[in-house]
């Protein structure tokens, strides 16, 4: 299974001038090796201001673990104070575009320098504060791409209030589960978000969630629709229903701030919990991942230095949108921890039209450019003319993230947008682990289109079979990390036993071949002949869909909860461009099978309605693909649904495998002769 793959050279000119050279490189791995908690202490107090030193590097309590646990920062004062006394002060921190709201609005750009950004800061947290806020309450977040999204985070931050942003492409529902499983005391939000076009409604999902969620106090809106006196448009500029605030629960945004406020941060202890972000598992009910301060201000900041290659005089644009970690990560800590100009957009990439990006490249000079394949193959797909409409010669360095990257758009990335000068930089990395853990280096390593090639120094990966020996080279076996590292994630909010189980307990020790545990990250990977790593794919239940992250139980309960469905069973299909597609086999309930003039066309109705449905329960992105109905489903003896069959079934496979632990064979041919009804 080893590919005989193409291998592109370090460019000289980053082995020359990059962040990472070849000698520090080895000199980090060989101290790594030889005294890892040494190593991790070396660099936190190299590359964090402390308010309070620490003394212990480490303490690790399989499988919790503490790191630099008495000390005291604040990462807000990472990404701001720190630079109010040097020349980043009066530097750009963000540029921020709006999406044109067609037909009413041009779009428009704001900027923030650093000594801005932290006025707004300051001015938020103490409004915050004001409204009741305080040390380890959480705050949810659900927010368009807005510079109040990132003021917001900031000053939970500041104040040492955990923030749990959530997707502003959620639905209502999945919101009030979240506020709820949080206990967040306080919501943030904006009237609305403008996405292709279109005005979304986030506050009246708002309003539909709390409702149900007596924890919240207080709900904080900022205006994007020139309701206020505050806002950038004239009121009436945009044709809308007014906001409905509700008197007592709902303040707006910049009537809180305190302007002119220069908050001082709260000296929080290293451990402190600075978010949790809900993320899907094998269950149907999405896991809070729980991080902690210096461990992830230290790994968000080094590996932006590292792997991104971040300079005083870059354009950093990561496309990621704030609702996910790579927006935690890659929009606002680490680029800012590191003084970078960090481009913002609020849009979708492809509207009004696929030339957006190229244009925004060209526009603001963007050096570094971070995105997802499924959107490279989006892009790919329209064809080489609308990159070329544009000058992208700012660009030196490209990366990708979110699920492997096929070799095909690789080469198209690497051709026609970096113009072969640009590595790529292939980070693979979860939420659960804050940072990116492998990634090829730009100065030092040789890239491998499709492999995400070697962990980063510090960091110990293993490819193992399911006793947890390493497997030999060109043999597939799980991915496991095999020693602490300071940015993983602490906790499952709420629920530490799941968090032991999930993530700790498929490979325990000490009786196996290891004698501590292993982190369990859930994909399948294989190492080649040179030792660099392919990342193949989730090996659980959890899909990956356009970059994001779905549970198949998630999916599998929105289905039943509809009234016409009995069961439903549903798997990931490779997809040439989501990179997987969902495919939901549905078995209705008899009394709807067996109704007057059940037919075609109804069929087909049903199977869009379940579509909205499920789209309605947790949001947009999780809505079905195909929906397939069947009149039963593929079951061990032990009432176990059969994936790997239905999978087989979805993708048209021929061969369907052992299926001698099928407890009904016939089934299988009922599900060959249904026909896709969607
Ligand atoms: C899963 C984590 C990391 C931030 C965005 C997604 C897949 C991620 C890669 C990559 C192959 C990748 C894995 C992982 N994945 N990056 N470069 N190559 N697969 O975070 O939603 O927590 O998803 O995304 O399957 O387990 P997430």
């Amino acid at each position: 299974m080893i590919f005989n793959q193409r291998v592109v050279k370090p460019s000289e000119s980053f082995s020359k001038q990059a962040n990472l050279q070849k000698d520090n490189h080895s000199k980090l791995m060989n101290e790594a090796d030889k005294s890892y908690e040494n190593h991790w202490a070396k660099l936190a107090r190299e590359h964090l201001s402390w308010k309070k030193p620490f003394t212990i590097p480490m303490t690790w309590n399989p499988p919790f673990v503490e790191w630099f646990a008495d000390g005291e920062l604040n990462i807000s004062e990472q990404c701001l104070d720190k630079h109010l006394n040097t020349a980043t002060a009066q530097k750009i921190a963000l540029i921020w575009e709006g999406e044109p709201c067609e037909g009413h609005l041009p779009s428009e750009r704001k900027t923030y320098t650093y000594a801005q950004l932290h006025a707004e800061v300051c001015a938020f947290a103490e409004g915050l504060k004001k409204q009741g806020v305080g040390r380890g309450d959480r705050v949810a977040l659900y927010m368009p791409m807005i510079p109040e999204a990132v003021i917001a985070m900031l000053a939970c931050a500041r104040i040492g209030a955990p923030h749990t942003v959530v997707f502003g492409g959620f639905s209502a529902e999945s919101l009030r589960d979240r506020i709820l499983d949080a206990q967040a005391k306080c919501v943030i939000t904006a009237n609305a978000g403008f996405r292709r076009g279109k005005i979304l409604p986030l506050k009246t999902a708002v309003d539909k969630a709390v409702s149900e969620c007596p924890c919240v106090i207080s709900v904080v809106v900022a205006d994007r629709l020139g309701e206020t006196q505050s806002s950038n448009y004239k009121v009436g500029e945009i044709p809308f229903t007014a906001t409905q605030m509700h008197a007592g629960r709902d303040v707006w945004f910049n009537d809180i701030c305190v302007n002119g406020s220069k908050l001082t941060a709260e000296s929080l202890p290293a451990e402190h919990p600075l978010f949790i972000l809900y993320t899907s598992g094998t269950t149907g009910k999405p896991k809070g991942v729980v991080h902690g301060t210096a461990g992830y201000a230290l790994w968000t900041n080094l590996t932006c230095q590292w792997v991104f290659d971040i300079k005083p005089t870059d354009v950093y644009w990561c496309t990621a949108d704030i609702g996910w970690v790579t927006g935690h990560s890659y929009v606002v800590y680490g680029p800012l921890s590191n003084g970078a100009t960090v481009y913002m957009y609020e849009g979708a990439p492809d509207f009004p039209d696929y030339g957006r990006f190229w244009r925004t490249i060209e526009r603001e000079k963007i050096s570094i450019f971070y995105t997802a394949p499924t959107a490279i193959r989006a892009f790919m797909r329209q064809g080489d003319s609308w990159p070329q409409k544009s000058n992208l010669s700012s660009l030196r360095l490209l990366g990708s993230v979110g699920e492997p990257i096929n070799p095909e758009a690789w080469e198209w990335y690497h051709s026609v947008i970096g113009q072969g000068a640009c590595p790529i930089v292939d980070t693979w990395w979860q939420t659960e682990t804050g940072g990116v853990m492998m990634s090829p280096l730009p100065g030092i390593t040789a890239l491998k289109p499709g492999s995400a090639t070697r962990p980063l120094p510090g960091i110990a990966v293993e490819v193992v079979d399911d006793n947890g020996q390493a497997v030999a080279p060109g043999n597939r076996g799980k991915l496991v990390i095999t020693k602490p590292w300071p940015s993983q994630l602490r906790t499952v909010h709420g629920d530490p036993e799941r968090y032991a189980k999930t993530y700790w307990s498929t490979f325990a020790g000490p009786a196996g071949a290891h004698k501590e545990p292993y982190y369990f990250t859930g994909d399948g990977a294989f190492k080649d002949a040179d030792g660099d790593i392919w990342v193949i794919g989730r090996v659980d239940d959890v899909i990956n869909v356009a970059g994001h992250r779905i549970g198949t139980m998630e999916v599998e309960s929105a289905l039943v909860d509809h009234h016409c469905v009995a069961e439903s069973a549903v798997v990931g299909v490779p997809d040439s461009v989501k990179g997987t597609a969902i495919y939901a086999f549905v078995t209705l309930k008899n009394e709807v099978k067996q109704s007057a003039n059940w037919n075609d066309a109804k069929k087909h109705d049903l199977a869009r309605e379940l579509i909205t449905h499920v789209g309605g329960i947790i949001g947009s992105f999780a809505k079905p693909d195909h929906i397939r109905f069947s009149d039963s489903l593929p079951k061990t003896r032990s009432g176990k649904i059969m994936r790997r069959l239905l999978r087989d079934v979805a993708t048209g496979h021929e061969s369907l495998g052992d299926t001698s632990t099928l407890e009904d064979v016939s089934v299988l041919a009922n599900l060959r002769q249904s026909t896709d009804d969607e």
